[in-house]
């Protein structure tokens, strides 16, 4: 029954929320100022992570093909970069330190500029001694408009997963551990979601909810699911997908999902249930309101990422397999006098990519491409896990289409990681189109760093 109450309160609550697409940024860039600030992740404890504002998570919201511009400036005390994954943009702006531009010493700066091609749910991070920096909190949302998706769900929350390697006073924890970094990753001891145990939102009753779920940790992989209302798959690494029924969803390190809801009155629970018993990631409670309780859902604006051609497409095959320090890199370090213990040099070398290693923290000793890639032809990568450790794969600078598992039904969705599981054969399928050098690599970032890290050219 509606009553005058429900009605006010509806209309109230509406005035009072923050509108989900605010007025377009103006053109001034954004600033981003690495450097250490105080977060309270423990209780009665404050933490020295490192951020680009005092906001954790920092969500930055664009406008799809507008310019966008973030000046980087590195106040920590080593050299940094931001990557902007799954974003397709020119490749001198990938964020790879050496690879596609030099480190961002202390005290420099770096501008970023590019216009984002798709809509949707991004992040970005670090690319060099990434364990430890987006182990320390260096990380942001980037949330990119499309005109047309403008207002069409009256709550629009983020939802940003990211545990942390903490003692009991708060302070960091070592980032890796050899045992971590050999099996399946060293995992944080403070689980938060937005910075806190688990994230506590609002939406006004009967009307529809997009919650933008980034899986930002290093190590952890989530398996989401919605209780109390029915949910659906509405985007994968921020590209839309005919909206999928949510019974389970797997996210790994930095795979993102959109789902939608109806916001029922009753609270609705994301859960992680992974382990054996669910915890308990996003609460949403219900405003009361007088919206009606019909009209389908809100349909996001269409991918633009080229389709492979299939038929023509070429077949290339990656293993990813353990690994050792190649010995052309042992001599190359012991020539060079590079020791093991520097930040950002080859360390460890756990994992391999078709039997080649490329470990360290960053890009400075550059090994011959994994693959010489024709620009503007279609391409099939099957990726092919021989450990027992499953491993979320990324390519930067394309979107790919998931075609299809060895092991599982995989329902045809655009990504830019996808989790491949022990012994698990899957297919991704791409058209080269964007000109560079681009990273390929496991991210569990030890296990990047350790070694499942490689390149593809594209020319
Ligand atoms: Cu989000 Cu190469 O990484
Ligand atoms: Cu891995």
């Amino acid at each position: 029954m509606w009553t005058r109450r429900h009605f006010l309160a509806g209309t109230a609550a509406l005035a009072a929320l923050p509108l989900p697409y605010p007025a377009a940024a103006d053109s001034a860039p954004v600033a981003l100022v690495a450097r250490e600030r105080s977060l309270s992740l423990l209780p009665g404890t404050t933490t020295p992570v490192w951020a680009y504002r005092d906001d954790w998570p920092l969500v930055l919201r664009t406008r799809r093909d507008a310019p966008f511009r973030a000046v980087l400036t590195n106040s920590v005390t080593e050299h940094t970069a931001i990557h902007w994954h799954g974003i397709r943009l020119p490749n001198a702006m990938d964020g790879v330190p050496y690879m596609t531009q030099p480190p961002v010493e202390t005290g420099e700066s770096f501008a970023y500029e590019f216009a984002p091609p798709d809509a949707g749910t991004f992040f970005f991070h670090p690319h060099c001694n990434t364990v430890e920096q987006l182990g320390r909190g260096l990380a942001g949302v980037l949330i990119v408009e499309d005109e047309a998706e403008k207002n069409l769900f009256l709550a629009d929350h983020v939802v940003a997963i990211k545990d942390w390697r903490l003692k009991p006073d708060g302070s960091f924890d070592a980032f890796s551990t050899d045992k971590g970094a050999a099996r399946a990753g060293t995992f944080g001891s403070v689980e938060t979601v937005n910075a806190k145990p688990h994230a506590q939102l609002e939406a006004l009753a009967h009307g529809w909810v997009r919650l933008r779920v980034l899986n930002l940790d290093v190590s952890r992989i989530v398996v989401l699911a919605l209780e109390g209302a029915e949910g659906f798959v509405i985007a994968t690494d921020g590209n839309p997908l005919p909206p999928v029924p949510l019974k389970t969803w797997t996210l790994g390190p930095a795979m993102r999902a959109d789902i939608a809801f109806r916001m029922p009155w009753q609270k609705v629970r994301l859960q992680n249930v992974w382990g054996s018993k669910p915890e308990l990631l996003a609460e949403i409670s219900f405003i009361e309101s007088a919206l009606p309780g019909i009209g389908s859902m809100p349909e996001l604006a269409a991918s633009r990422v080229p389709e492979p051609d299939l038929t023509s497409a070429q077949r290339l095959t990656f293993e990813l397999t353990a690994g050792h320090v190649s010995p052309e890199l042992q001599a190359y370090l012991k020539e060079n006098d590079i020791g093991i213990d520097q930040v950002c040099l080859p360390q460890r070398t756990f994992w391999a990519i078709n039997g080649r290693s490329w470990s360290g923290q960053d890009h400075k000793l550059k090994p011959p491409p994994l693959a010489e890639l024709k620009r503007g032809r279609s391409y099939i990568f099957e990726l092919f896990n021989g450990t027992p450790h499953p491993h979320p794969m990324h390519l930067h600078g394309h979107t790919f289409r998931v075609l299809r598992s060895s092991k599982k039904e995989i329902v045809p969705h655009l990504a830019d990681t996808v989790l491949v599981g022990p012994k698990e054969r899957v297919e991704i399928a791409f058209t080269a189109d964007n000109p560079g050098e681009w990273m390929m690599h496991c991210h569990i970032i030890e296990h990047q760093e350790t070694g499942m890290m490689g390149y593809v050219r594209v020319a």
